[in-house]
This record gives C-alpha cells, sequence and structure tokens, in this order.
C-alpha cells in the first residue's frame, strides 16, 4: 500500500459503512504512535477479532487493543458518557489496561439520554419514512451542537454549572418528547446523577486533543485517523436524508481533530468486493434473490450495533468513483474478497442508465476458495 514512507494516515469506509475499518486500523496500528476518532459516536461498531476473541468497538479507536498505542477522541465525536463508561469497564474486564492510554477531547459534545428519546421518538413517528437510525441519539446530540445549546465534555469539569445547562436542555427537549411525540419526559436528576459517576471516571482522560496531536506532529510521530461510518452515509455528500448527521468524509480527520489539513498525507479508503447497507434508502445494486442471500450469510451480513440484517448487493464502481474524488483517496482496501467465491458469475456496476437502474459488467465467477490468500499471483 505504500505506506512506509507515510505519517498521517486518514481510514475510511468508501461505502455505506462496515466495510471493515476496524480490522485494517487494527493491523495498521502496531505500526503507528495514535489512533484518532473524529466524528460519529457509538453508532459505529469496529469488530475486531484478535487470537480468536472477538471485541466489538463503539466509541474507543480500534487501536486501544494494542499495548502502547495511544488513543484519541477528537472533538468531532458526538460522546456519551454512558457509552464510553460502559466500553471502558469491558475493557477492562478484559484485562486492558487502557486508562493510560486514551484521552478524549474537552470540545466533544456530549450525547445525552435524551438525545436516545428524541432519536427513538422521531424514527417511531416517521413509521414507513424511517432512517433506520441506530437509535443512538446521533442526529439530537449533533443538531444540539449546531444550535449552539449542547454540553461539552468540558463541562463535565464543573458540575454545578452542568446541571445549570443540563435543567435548560432539558426543558426544552422534554417539551418537544411530551407535547410534539407524546412520550415519557426524561428525570433531569436522573441523568445529572448517571452524568455525576460518569465525570469521575472520565475527567482523568480528559484533555486539549489538539494540542497534543500538533506535539505528536512536531515530533515525527505518525497517527492514524479512525473514520466511522462510511463516505455514502456523509451528511453532505451522502445519500440524504438516509445519511448519518457526521461528515464522514476525509476533510472530517482535520476538522474533527484540530489537525491541519496539510499534515495529512494518506488517505485510506476500505471497500467491502459487493455492497452492504443498514437502514433505509438508495440502495441501486442491490440484491434481494439468491446471491444477496449467498452475501449475506458468507459475509455474515449482520450489524455490529444494533444486530440488524444488512441488504446486501454488487459493487458499484460509480458510487466508488464518487467516493474516491470527494476524500481524496489514495488508496483502497478491498475487504470480504473470499465471500464472492463459489457464485457463477459476480457483477460490477460501471454506469447508470437513465432511469437510474444500474449497468453492470459481468464477470466469470470462481468456484476456489480465496480465503487467506497472502499473494497476488496466487489469486
Ligand atoms: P460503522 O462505523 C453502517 C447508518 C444507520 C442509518 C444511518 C443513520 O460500523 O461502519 P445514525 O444512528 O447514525 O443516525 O443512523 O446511518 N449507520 C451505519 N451503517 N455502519 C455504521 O457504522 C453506521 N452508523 C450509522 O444504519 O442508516
Ligand atoms: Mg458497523
Amino acid at each position: 500500500m505504500g505506506l512506509k514512507m507515510v505519517k498521517n494516515v486518514v481510514i475510511l469506509g468508501a461505502q455505506w459503512g462496515d466495510e471493515g475499518k476496524g480490522k485494517i486500523v487494527d493491523v495498521l496500528s502496531a505500526k503507528v504512535a495514535g489512533v484518532v476518532r473524529f466524528q460519529g459516536g457509538h453508532n459505529a461498531g469496529h469488530t475486531l477479532v484478535i487470537d480468536g476473541v472477538k471485541t466489538i468497538l463503539h466509541l474507543i479507536p480500534s487501536g486501544i487493543l494494542h499495548p502502547g498505542v495511544e488513543c484519541f477522541i477528537g472533538n468531532g465525536v458526538v460522546l456519551s458518557p454512558r457509552a464510553l463508561v460502559e466500553e471502558l469497564t469491558m475493557l477492562e474486564q478484559q484485562g486492558f489496561d487502557i486508562a493510560a492510554r486514551l484521552k478524549v477531547s474537552l470540545g466533544c459534545s456530549l450525547l445525552l439520554p435524551l438525545h436516545e428519546e428524541l432519536d427513538k421518538a422521531r424514527e417511531k413517528m416517521l413509521g414507513k419514512a424511517a432512517i433506520g437510525t441506530t437509535g443512538r441519539g446521533i442526529g439530537p446530540a449533533y443538531e444540539d451542537k449546531v444550535a449552539r445549546r449542547g454540553l461539552r465534555a468540558a463541562d463535565l469539569l464543573d458540575m454545578q454549572q452542568l446541571e445549570i445547562k443540563l435543567e435548560v436542555l432539558a426543558e426544552y427537549h422534554n417539551f418537544v418528547l411530551e407535547k410534539y411525540y407524546g412520550v415519557k419526559p426524561v428525570a433531569v436528576q436522573q441523568m445529572l446523577d448517571e452524568l455525576t459517576v460518569a465525570a469521575e471516571k472520565i475527567k482523568p482522560l480528559l484533555a486539549d486533543i489538539t494540542g497534543l496531536l500538533a506535539i505528536y506532529q512536531a515530533s515525527g510521530k505518525s497517527l492514524l485517523f479512525e473514520g466511522a461510518q462510511g463516505a455514502l452515509l456523509d451528511i453532505d455528500h451522502g445519500t440524504y436524508p438516509f445519511v448519518t448527521s457526521s461528515n464522514t468524509t476525509a476533510g472530517a480527520a482535520a476538522t474533527g481533530s484540530g489537525l491541519g489539513p496539510l499534515f495529512f498525507d494518506y488517505v485510506l479508503g476500505i471497500a467491502k468486493a459487493y455492497t452492504t447497507r443498514v437502514g433505509a434508502g438508495p440502495f441501486p445494486t442491490e440484491l434481494d434473490g439468491a446471491v444477496g442471500k449467498h452475501l449475506a450469510e458468507r459475509g455474515q451480513e449482520v450489524g455490529a450495533t444494533t444486530g440488524r440484517a444488512r441488504r446486501c448487493g454488487w459493487f458499484d464502481a460509480v458510487a466508488m468513483r464518487r467516493a474516491v474524488q470527494i476524500n481524496s483517496i489514495s488508496g483502497l482496501c478491498l475487504t470480504k474478497l473470499d465471500v464472492l467465491d463459489g457464485l457463477e458469475f459476480v457483477r460490477i456496476c460501471v454506469d447508470y442508465d437513465e432511469a437510474g437502474k444500474p449497468v453492470y459488467e459481468e464477470l466469470a465467477g470462481w468456484q476456489e476458495s480465496t480465503f487467506a490468500i497472502k499473494k497476488y499471483a496466487s489469486l
């Protein structure tokens, strides 16, 4: 991949998420000093299998399982204190000593239980038109950030001020929850109690990540920027409104961490040899017959965060070209090729016709196993 001479690498999904980013970040983590999350929240589900042990990370960077690798949660992430504490506890129980290697930006917007309630109430009201969100409160949390009324991680340092801010925020959202959605309001005291406990665990992790990354940069240390979701779920460039609420594209690595754009050396796009999507929204190459079933079964296409079945389809080269363009992708890493083993033919969408239907190039399939092939020639 020509990564040897490269310093700061952005790794991102080039499709609709679940491309295998966690695995690739994990493999490359061994070569870097730090891994940074810069957008999204605990809607991500990055599965790592190390020595046969499966770990699913939602919020903490996938580099954390490598001793010696520092992990950073940048300002662009919407941080659920509850999810962070749960993940910290899970990793500690597995025997990972991570608290000393994890730093969280003071500038992270806080994702609170009320955001989750709003997300769920909205999806329910939308009925058939629902986006199919992960129900984690991601959209409402980003809305509060952009509306400039949200809480930030720095607020955990002053619980008295936090209480006042939380009351104002809850009053606003509870009005909507009760009067518009007709659901139960969230209890402020309960949120506050939970935050008070979580704050004790999170406070020691809080730091000026932007400042720390500048020091890493100046001392020539390599960093990996771990994207969540995928390019086609980007709030600006994705299949709006069936998208997530953050910029998932490469530019977000700069804005979501505070490292200037000229410090990025390589953008590695991760893509499956076919396409999957969880949740609703357009999917031109979707398959619902036997081939779709083959991909879903062999690829074990079940969501790591919500356990939902993923929709499956052929590789879409038209969408991929766009993803390459909007991310300045330097190189692509194609995952799960072996899932195509045993198919009679393989199709690649190379164009859309006037009606928007995919135009395919058809290739002969293969019956041999491509699993664990390490040499290009063996393919
Ligand atoms: P990783 O990082 C796949 C999808 C949801 C839904 C839409 C909006 O594991 O690749 P949200 O909860 O973000 O408001 O939901 O985005 N989505 C993902 N799909 N992988 C993910 O993350 C996703 N995170 C969100 O299914 O369609
Ligand atoms: Mg996932």
